[in-house]
């Protein structure tokens, strides 16, 4: 089981962010988390990849218990976990090779991560991480001169990189236009096709959320209502999810 999610909650001061959620996602397993703003769905990407841990119930991902796991062996299940961010989190500043070589820095030592910066190490993987992502001509290009939709697919190419079991999505195409998040929707399933990994992305657009999901999983208030095959999903459930509260 790549996730085991049991009676998990994370509360930050008062604010409950995850509410007692069950959760288990199998190898290869495609699972998008929908849910309006507030549900949680940056928590629960950020409760995987071991950045926000959980203050009750138990958390298994990839096999360890990221809570009780010393910080070396937290580390080491780190590393197997790619993480796609919706603002990219790329150096604008470095050309493009460096920052998807920030994808090994987990695995190289600071000493070879330095001078990395100086001298781009391991070019080769780095090249082909960006022609998988069709960018393999802009290796030596500044990163804050490329399109949104391109940084986000050197965002993707830094996971290839890690070579990850489990690639996390947090809302990877919010700030992109919908032909563009199409393409980078797709380009994750590509992606995690090609490597075996399991993929766990969280969506503002329920058609996208569709598209190549095994499972679709509604998010709110921190509880998940209601986690599904994409032909089960109802617009009375979307509905339901996305309703205003009346107050
Ligand atoms: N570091 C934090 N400190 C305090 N509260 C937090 C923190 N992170 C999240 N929260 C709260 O937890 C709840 C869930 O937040 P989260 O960011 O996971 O929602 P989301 O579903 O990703 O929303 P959005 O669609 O707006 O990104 C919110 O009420 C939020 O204010
Ligand atoms: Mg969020």
């Amino acid at each position: 089981m790549t996730v085991d999610l049991r009676g998990v909650t994370v509360r930050f001061g008062d604010r409950v962010a995850l509410d007692d959620v069950d959760l288990t996602v199998g190898a290869g397993e495609r699972v998008a988390v929908i849910g309006p703003s507030g549900a949680g769905k940056s928590t629960l990407v950020r409760l995987l990849n071991g950045t926000a841990p959980a203050t009750g119930g138990a958390v298994r991902v990839l096999g360890s218990d990221l809570a009780g796991a010393t910080p070396r062996a937290r580390r080491a299940v780190q590393r197997r976990i790619g993480t796609v961010h919706q603002q990219f989190h790329l150096v604008g500043e470095l050309r493009v090779v460096h920052n998807v070589n920030a994808g090994r820095l987990g695995e190289w030592s600071a000493w070879r991560a330095l001078t990395s910066l100086v001298a781009p190490r391991d070019v080769p993987a780095a090249r082909a991480a960006l022609d998988r992502v069709g960018l393999a001509d802009r290796l030596d290009q500044r990163t804050s001169t490329l399109s949104g939709g391109e940084q986000q697919r050197v965002a993707i190419a830094r996971v290839l990189v890690q070579r990850p079991a489990l690639v996390l999505a947090d809302e990877p195409v919010a700030s992109l236009d919908p032909a563009r998040a199409a393409e980078i929707v797709d380009l994750l399933h590509e992606v995690v096709t090609d490597t075996g990994a399991t993929l766990l992305a969280s969506l503002h657009d329920v058609d996208l959320a569709r598209r190549g999901f095994d499972r679709v999983l509604g998010l709110r208030e921190g509880r998940v209502r209601f986690d599904v095959a994409p032909g089960r999903l109802t617009a009375a459930m979307t509905d339901a999810l996305y309703e205003l509260t009346p107050r």
